[in-house]
């Protein structure tokens, strides 16, 4: 029975998950891999990577802060790894000895938003955060359809480099028009009844300390909130404790890496595993 070798590389990475999950993937799917998590320095990068899979490695995931540099030892890139400009999958080519790299962070958390029946089309959007883990999901959500994809960032000057960046982003249903803008303009242009349905936090804001947002975001009992970070603890976060006094519906960021991870499995050994792990099961084997 085929072994796969598998892995995460980041740094740090004594607390990534990915090894539990994927041990649970295919203990289900009955497959035998391999999979180990690797602390690798900045200037250790692309060797690495080149090492690895000459030495028969199958896939690695990739985490902070390797993300945008692995592309430097990749040979092709998937559209979306291109769109975005960084990748979390690595996978190889055996006859050819090429090393592909991909993305499923955005995949990943639109099938955890559709799993959860989050809507997306025809819906505003709110994304706070102008920074990786937010690039990475906008291509994946504007070809969904939705009304807008409204930005907001501490630092204003970021927000207009990334509406640069996905300026010619094209939607699946050419009858659309998915409105890409910064939350200054939706203020300014939105009717009365205009409200953010669904607001995605991809900053790292509340990481040491309550969360909160001083600018109005209009929201209301209706609006979605979704934090892409999770809580090893806790299923609330800073961002979902302040979201909480807006909104019954919050989601943390677990189905996200769940789902970003089946796609990653899917790449490397073709099954498609069942998503449907106990959060319990993750943290506490
Ligand atoms: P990642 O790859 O996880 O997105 P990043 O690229 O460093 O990490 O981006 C972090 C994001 O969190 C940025 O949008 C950052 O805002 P700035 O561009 O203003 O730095 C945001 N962020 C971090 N700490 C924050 C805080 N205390 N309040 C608001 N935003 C914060």
């Amino acid at each position: 029975m085929k072994s796969y070798k598998l892995g995460v590389i980041g740094n740090p990475i004594e607390h990534s998950l990915s090894p539990k999950i994927h041990s649970i993937f295919a203990r289900q799917e009955n497959i035998q891999i391999d999979y180990q998590a690797y602390k690798v320095d900045e200037h250790d990068l692309e060797l690495f990577i080149k090492d690895f899979f000459k030495n028969g490695g199958d896939g690695l995931n990739i985490t902070v802060p390797h993300k945008i540099n692995c592309l430097n030892a990749a040979d092709e890139y998937s559209a979306s790894a291109k769109a975005i400009g960084a990748a979390n999958t690595l996978s190889s080519d055996k006859s050819t000895n090429k090393i592909f790299a991909h993305t499923t962070d955005g995949a990943g958390f639109v099938a955890d938003v559709i799993n959860k029946d989050i809507p997306i089309l025809n819906a505003n959007i709110l994304i706070l955060g102008a920074g990786g883990a937010a690039q990475s999901i906008i291509p994946m959500i504007h070809e969904k359809n939705p009304a807008s994809i409204v930005l907001d960032n501490r630092t204003q000057e970021k927000i207009q480099t990334v509406l640069d960046r996905f300026s010619l982003l094209k939607s699946d249903d050419p009858s659309t028009g998915v409105q890409l803008t910064d939350l200054k303009n939706f203020s300014k242009h939105r009717s009365l009844t205009d409200n953010i349905n669904l607001v995605i936090n991809a900053t790292s804001a509340g990481f040491d300390g309550p969360f909160s947002w001083n600018k109005d975001i209009f929201t209301t009992k209706d609006t979605i909130f979704y934090d892409l970070s999770y809580n090893k603890r806790d299923t609330s976060t800073p961002f979902l404790s302040w979201a909480s006094q807006h909104s019954e519906q919050c989601h943390n960021g677990i189905g996200m890496l769940i789902n970003q991870a089946a796609l990653s499995f899917e790449l490397w050994t073709g099954i498609k595993p069942d998503t449907n792990i106990a959060e319990n099961e993750i943290f506490n084997e």
